[in-house]
């Protein structure tokens, strides 16, 4: 579990807002879920043979007895809610953010606490939102400048038709059982198709040879694949169907897909989801059609870091404040700054200190300008404007025109001030 330091947020925060911006422009509604969730809701959910049930869950019982689980995904309390509080009565398109939980063996891209943004909409059959899910991903990729995210994509048809699959995956395999390592070994007796997910390498050959999903579906998850395929072909995103995607989690069918990239490692899964038509109604809702996906947003903040895009922006400009007078003087000017030019990164000193100590921090803090008011320059109705990146001499400015000289020299376009203008007596 990580902390995120301030050097990091900004990278975050980048990351965070176009993912919203995004969101918004498809019409999607945030909704705020707990963290923790009773523990069988994630069983009857995610599924009981899945390393997230099995082995990743920090689970524990409260006071009343109760077994309660962090979350270690968003899916499931999110459907928990919108049966509870009434809004599978008609389509919904939601997002929701935050920490996830889940008991890894912690490496590279892989912790136990992580942050997703997830999708999740309900009422909504056909495979146009499937489509619309991985146009939203390819949006956000181009907002971030990720060029090198692929799509890969399954179906997993329904469960019917997933049942004559699996019945001649479990032949297939068991005749090759000496070829199977322990943990596909288990798989076969609880979960068979998950023996296709092995990362093992010397399990490869034996997957290879095994009976392909695609060649099971049935019709209308054909069609449906198809109305997926078209969509996504009219609109340029390239795709490669990959047969075995089988994703770790129990309640898709239909529509699977991941987004993956060469460039982290084991871990190269940004973003991943489908469809789980039959969730609703298996945790008590009416049968309502819904699909969503996840981004992994610590590997998107790794992808653009590897990328050195993410350089934090100091602030405009440091208030330099020596003498009796300067203390008052000085919030007075920064507020009225703050007032006048919307988007100034402005940073007051505080604490005192020689000018020199304080002009020291004007150049720690990463500002562009220092902006120096001592008694001097109060006497004289100016401020002291000091370039501290760039060889310009330095001069003064009558304090009514700071805000004009600042607007032109740091290209602010005055946006509305933060919390509007001060009330001054
Ligand atoms: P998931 O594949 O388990 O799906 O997780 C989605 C993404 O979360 C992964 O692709 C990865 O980027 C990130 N992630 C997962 N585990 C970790 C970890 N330990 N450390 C860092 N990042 C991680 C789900 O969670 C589904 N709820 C997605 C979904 C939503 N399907 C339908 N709706």
């Amino acid at each position: 579990m990580n902390d995120i330091l301030p050097d990091a947020t900004p990278a975050w925060q980048r990351v965070e807002q176009a993912i919203q911006a995004v969101l918004q422009a498809y019409g999607y509604a945030e909704i705020r879920l707990p963290l923790l969730e009773r523990t069988e809701l994630f069983s009857r959910s995610i599924g009981e043979v899945t390393d997230i049930v099995e082995k990743e869950m920090y689970t524990f019982t409260d006071r009343n007895g109760d077994s309660l689980t962090l979350r270690p995904e968003g899916t499931a309390g999110c459907v928990r809610a919108v049966i509870e509080n009434g809004l599978v009565r008609s389509e919904q398109r939601l997002w929701y953010g935050g920490p996830m939980f889940r008991h890894e063996r912690p490496q590279k891209g892989r912790y136990r606490q992580f942050h997703q943004v997830g999708v999740e909409t309900f009422g909504l059959p056909g495979p146009d939102i499937d489509a619309e899910h991985i146009l939203i991903c390819a949006r956000v990729w181009r907002a971030l400048g990720l060029d090198s995210l692929k799509l890969e994509l399954n179906s997993l048809g329904t469960p019917a038709s997933r049942a004559a699959y699996r019945a001649d995956l479990v032949g297939y395999l068991a005749t090759h059982r000496e070829r199977l390592d322990d943990d596909s070994r288990r798989r076969l007796e609880g979960n068979p198709l998950r023996v296709l997910d092995s990362k093992n390498p010397e399990m490869r050959a034996v997957i290879e040879g095994a009976p392909r999903l695609l060649d099971y579906l049935d019709d209308e998850s054909r069609g449906h694949l198809d109305g997926l395929l078209a969509v996504l072909d009219a609109t340029g995103i390239e795709y490669t169907l990959n047969p075995r995607l089988v994703r770790g989690l129990d309640y898709y069918e239909r529509t699977v897909y991941e987004w993956v990239t060469a460039e982290l490692g084991a871990q190269g899964t940004v973003c991943a989801g489908g469809r789980y038509d039959g969730l609703v109604e298996h945790l008590g809702g009416k049968t309502t059609p819904a699909a969503g996906f996840a981004i992994g947003l610590e590997r998107i903040v790794a992808l653009l870091e590897a990328r050195g895009a993410l350089a934090a922006a100091g602030p405009h400009a440091y208030l330099v404040l020596a003498g009796a007078q300067a203390t008052v003087e000085g919030a007075r000017l920064a507020e009225s700054l703050r007032d006048e030019l919307g988007g100034i990164r402005l940073v007051s000193n505080c604490g005192g200190g020689s000018l020199k100590t304080q002009i020291k921090r004007a150049d720690r803090s990463g500002a562009t300008l220092a902006l120096i008011l001592a008694e001097a320059e109060i006497e004289r109705g100016e401020v002291a404007v000091k370039h501290l990146r760039a060889e310009v001499p330095q001069r003064s400015v009558p304090i009514a025109e700071v805000g004009h000289y600042l607007a032109q020299a740091l290209g602010l376009t005055g946006t509305e001030a933060v919390g509007g203008p001060m009330r001054r007596g």
